[in-house]
């Protein structure tokens, strides 16, 4: 098994609000290991956007505050750096790509300008080299004319092609890992495919690791080695892809793979059948059990009174659920 490139130990991240404390990450642990992708799956407001703020140390405070926990990058624990330290880290070691690039682009700027001053800034490039290198990265991730299009602002890009200009500002100092936060949510289906694509082709040519956020289990199951599935603030579910697809356990994991599209006979997607109803719960601690039991259509009496803690059921397949476990009342 490739050796951890970030090991989350028990992260809990809350955000403290007029109505009460949101405890959007309760408690969690990951890893993810050198050269393979992580997906982390979950409806939205389930956790996974704080999780990747989180390890960047990126949460607002106030209202949020990272209340416990270690994340161990390359052996150090992120959670003890000064914030100068942790600017040597974020961009440059741990790069981030978000679902809308229109945030996280300056419309002010030309896109070679913004990829530029990023080469400055982290690699301390000349101008004139911060220049070629910037061409270059373009036309690795797939943008034509590159020179040209260097020239031009954001908004004279298409949704996919900011997208593209993301990615290479996140690769531009080679990290050893990338969070992609629902990075194709936002695009046309076709479009989504070669985003991916173009990801996974540059995490494996650039030996990098990845974290895929999505709350969509099929662009998962395109790219990811290992998925860990989040719950109102915790990891449900957590297998090899190939595993959680065969033998999905958790009630919360089945109803996300039933609401995939599925391929009708005329080989056209199909439409989006069984959602699982309801929505993800946002005061957890009012909950007494498992979080998903008011959702759950195979819960037992003792799921709402205990919270099952995450056992390993199987080789290397780790569940939260009480019925999963075998149990019967
Ligand atoms: N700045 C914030 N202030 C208050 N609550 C927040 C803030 N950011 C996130 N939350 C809450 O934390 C929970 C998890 O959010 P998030 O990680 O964004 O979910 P996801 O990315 O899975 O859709 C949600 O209940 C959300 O409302
Ligand atoms: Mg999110």
């Amino acid at each position: 098994m490739n050796p951890a490139v970030l090991r989350i130990k028990n992260l809990r991240t809350q955000f403290h609000t007029d109505e009460g404390i949101v405890h959007a990450v309760d408690g969690i642990d990951l890893t993810v290991r050198q050269g393979t992708v992580l997906g982390l799956v979950g409806e939205s407001g389930s956790g996974k956007s704080v999780t990747a703020l989180s390890v960047m140390r990126l949460i607002p405070q106030p209202p949020g505050r990272i209340v416990s926990g270690e994340i161990w990058f390359n052996g150090t624990d992120l959670m003890t750096l000064k914030e100068t330290e942790m600017q040597a880290i974020r961009g440059k070691r741990i790069a981030m790509i978000f679902q809308e690039p229109m945030t996280s682009l300056n419309p002010v700027f030309t896109v070679g300008n913004q990829i530029s001053e990023m080469l400055r800034l982290h690699l301390k490039l000349s101008r004139k080299d911060a220049r070629d290198r910037t061409i270059e990265l373009l036309e690795l991730v797939g943008i034509p004319s590159a020179d040209q299009r260097a020239k031009e602002y954001p908004h004279q890009l298409s949704g996919g092609m900011r997208q593209r200009v993301m990615i290479a500002m996140a690769i531009s100092c080679d990290p050893d890992l990338i969070f992609a936060d629902e990075p194709t949510t936002a695009l046309d289906v076709t479009i989504q495919a070669q985003i991916l694509v173009l990801l996974e082709e540059l995490r494996e040519r650039l030996g990098m690791s990845l974290v895929l956020i999505s709350h969509d289990l099929g662009v998962i199951a395109e790219v990811a080695h290992e998925v860990a599935i989040m719950y109102a603030g915790r990891i449900v579910e957590e297998a090899s892809t190939e595993e959680l697809f065969a033998q999905p356990l958790h009630p919360y994991t089945q109803g996300l793979l039933a609401s995939l599209p599925r391929f009708d006979k005329t080989g056209g997607r199909g439409e989006r059948l069984r959602a699982i109803p309801g929505t993800v719960p946002k005061w957890t601690e009012q909950l007494p059990g498992c979080k998903f039991t008011p959702r759950c259509g195979i819960a037992i009496p003792h799921c709402g009174l205990e919270e099952p803690p995450l056992k390993e059921v199987r080789p290397g397949h780790r569940v939260r659920c009480w019925v999963a476990f075998g149990e019967k009342s």
